[in-house]
């Protein structure tokens, strides 16, 4: 992997979880790393741990559904550094609801939307002109190996990360040639805070916050076109091939995982 040596690195979502996680690693190996999301406290503890190991951290609270608080920070980004070489649009939010018990709550859609989308594409355009003017960037987008497999009872969720899986596809087919490239990262089942918030989940087996920060390490450094697990590729070409057979197999196996998770949390 290459060094990330004096680069500037953007991360959101960095107040916890993988984005926290990705933070500490990459000012490891000697990035400069800001910081954003909207807790200021916890994004001070993740930026003093930081530099107690000796590396670079800047914090920038700000809430990425808010345009105007949006621009001022990435004002407020290139004047402290000059320039931004790579932006990791992690932050997210999850909404795990059936579409049946939706049907009412159309606001499920529009707030997922408002951060996993809206929030990444209102602040890649905020850095583009000054990627486009320097002749190169970076932009990673976290995303979910749901995408790949549909997942059932996470239709806003899902549909917001295929949202931006389709704008980072669009940018990098539009701007490749202007120095601008992209990584989509298909995470499976991360143990964080956004996965502890489903009781079941406790009993599930799933990727630490440090090996899901590891990939976003891995994106930004390496810049692969998608970091994404085995299983989340080869059930991306089922789909592609034979949607309907995959779907059609696959979520009576998640009703049973449900199922067993629940049994186990309750025993
Ligand atoms: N955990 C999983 O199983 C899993 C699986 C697949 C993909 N992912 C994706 O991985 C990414 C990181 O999630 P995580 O698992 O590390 O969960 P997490 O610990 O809950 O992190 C979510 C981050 O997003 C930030 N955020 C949320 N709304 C925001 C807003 N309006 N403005 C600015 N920041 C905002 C939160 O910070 P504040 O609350 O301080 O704003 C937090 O730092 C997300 O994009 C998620 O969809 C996670």
């Amino acid at each position: 992997m290459r060094s990330a040596a004096g680069q500037v690195v953007v991360i959101t979502g960095s107040s916890s979880g993988i984005g926290a996680s990705a933070a500490r690693q990459l000012a490891a190996r000697g990035a400069v790393v800001c910081l954003l999301a909207r807790r200021a406290d916890e994004l001070e503890q993740v930026r003093a741990a930081i530099q107690a190991d000796g590396g670079e951290a800047y914090a920038y609270p700000v809430d990425l559904t808010d345009d105007a608080a949006t621009h001022a920070t990435v004002e407020q980004v290139l004047a402290d550094h000059g320039h931004v070489d790579v932006l990791v649009n992690n932050a997210g939010r999850s909404i795990r609801r059936s579409i049946k018990a939706s049907l009412d709550r159309l606001h499920d859609h529009e707030r997922v939307m408002a951060v996993n989308y809206i929030g990444s594409v209102r602040l890649t355009q905020a850095l583009l002109p000054s990627m486009l003017a320097q002749g190169r960037g970076h932009v990673v987008f976290s995303s979910t190996m749901s995408t790949q497999l549909p997942i059932p009872l996470f239709s806003a969720y899902l549909a917001s990360k295929s949202a931006v899986e389709s704008y980072a596809r669009s940018l990098a087919a539009e701007l490749g040639h202007d120095g601008i490239s992209t990584t989509i990262v298909y995470f499976p089942m991360v143990r964080t805070e956004m996965s502890g918030a489903t009781d079941i989940y406790a009993a599930m087996r799933m990727m630490s916050a440090d090996q899901a920060g590891g990939w976003l390490v891995k994106a930004a450094l390496d810049r692969p076109t998608r970091v994404t697990s085995l299983a989340g590729a080869v059930t991306e070409a089922g789909m592609a091939v034979l949607p309907g057979v995959i779907t059609k197999v696959s979520a009576p196996l998640f009703r049973q995982m449900d199922r067993n998770l629940r049994r186990r949390t309750r025993s």
